[in-house]
């Protein structure tokens, strides 16, 4: 059985008409590198303030419907996290959030408004957790994906993330029953990725 993820809010827009699109209407499409829109949002990446607890919760909740995330069998919560922030000109554009789990940097969410995808502020966004790890010695930089999500899978090896290990049937365990994730397709294993700090 295949439960339908219920949360209210877009994830993802059409580049082709514009239209918001939840998680069981996005398709993947392939391109050529030519053929991407050009960057032509303006922000800058600084790490989260007391004033921004606010819009942490509210990208929260259009992303996942709360601020607690369960990854790496622990539940971390983004308020409690090291949380790096892009701001386009005044407004929080995506959101980059971070804890030290067993030595290691996790990311415990990462989300971009749709209005703001494909323009390079996940990238960017990355970029700044790199430096976050490297200044405090941290070796590595892991996170978890559900088999589901291509366009993060993809986002996260393209920037030198490989997987090294997968908990099979996870997601659906916890939730009792698989969920209808990324274009319908069922979410059921975390897949864990993982890049050392001196990659680049
Ligand atoms: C995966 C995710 C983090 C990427 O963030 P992003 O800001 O779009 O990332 P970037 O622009 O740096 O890179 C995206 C890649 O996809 C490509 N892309 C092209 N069009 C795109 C589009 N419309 N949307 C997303 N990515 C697109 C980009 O060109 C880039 O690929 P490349 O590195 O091969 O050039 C973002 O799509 C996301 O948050 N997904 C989860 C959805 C979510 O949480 N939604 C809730 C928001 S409230």
């Amino acid at each position: 059985m295949v439960d339908d993820f219920d949360l209210p809010y877009p994830q993802y827009r059409c580049p082709t008409c514009g239209k918001d699109l939840p998680l069981n209407e996005a398709r993947m499409t392939v391109t050529c590198a030519e053929h991407q829109a050009p960057d032509s949002v303006a922000f800058a990446v600084r790490t989260a303030r007391a004033g921004d607890r606010h819009d942490i919760e509210e990208i929260c909740d259009r992303a996942l419907g709360e601020t607690e995330v369960d990854v790496f069998d622990r539940t971390f919560d983004v308020l409690a996290g090291e949380n790096l922030i892009a701001d386009a000109d005044g407004k929080l554009a995506g959101l980059l959030s971070l804890a030290i789990d067993r030595g290691e940097l996790v990311v415990v969410l990462l989300s971009v408004y749709p209005e703001y995808q494909g323009q390079g502020v996940g990238a960017a966004l990355l970029r700044s957790a790199v430096e976050f790890a490297r200044e405090r010695g941290l070796p590595g930089i892991r996170v978890a994906v559900s088999n589901d999500d291509i366009p993060l899978l993809y986002f996260y090896q393209r920037h030198g993330f490989v997987i090294y290990d997968l908990a099979v049937g996870v997601l659906a365990d916890r939730a009792g029953a698989s969920v209808a994730g990324f274009s319908g397709i069922p979410s059921r294993d975390e897949i864990h990725l993982r890049r050392p700090v001196a990659a680049d």
